[in-house]
């Protein structure tokens, strides 16, 4: 994708996003912004570029503001489309069955490091 960042681009360390929030990374700009997520959570880090497939929007309503009241599914504010977190999955909403595109990350002592 234009503007996403290379293999071995480091993010930020685990503890800089705290458990059960997410952090938004930016890379580009113009037509080539790149704008990407990472949620933390206690069974892992999930990764995704921040762009809802039903109308190529960010899902955030404030910057890194992503889950749902229970916090138990990723929320596009647009149009309200609800999404599995660990596979990004469309389950709810105008784009159902859709996906979002996932980033591949690996944490190296601490860091987390887009992956390739
Ligand atoms: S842009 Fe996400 S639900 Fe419409």
């Amino acid at each position: 994708m234009p503007g996403a960042p290379a293999a071995g681009t480091e993010l930020c360390r685990v503890d800089d996003i705290a458990e059960g929030t997410a952090k938004v990374f930016s890379f580009g700009d113009g037509k080539e912004l790149f704008e990407m997520f990472v949620l933390r959570r206690p069974e892992g880090l999930f990764a995704y570029v921040n762009d809802c497939p039903h109308a190529r929007s960010p899902l955030d309503w404030r910057p890194g503001e992503f889950l749902t009241l229970d916090k138990t599914l990723l929320l596009c504010t647009m149009h309200g489309a609800r999404f599995t977190i660990e596979d990004g999955i469309c389950v709810l909403g105008p784009c159902l069955g859709d996906s979002l595109t996932k980033v591949p990350v690996e944490v190296n002592d601490g860091v987390i490091t887009v992956a390739g």
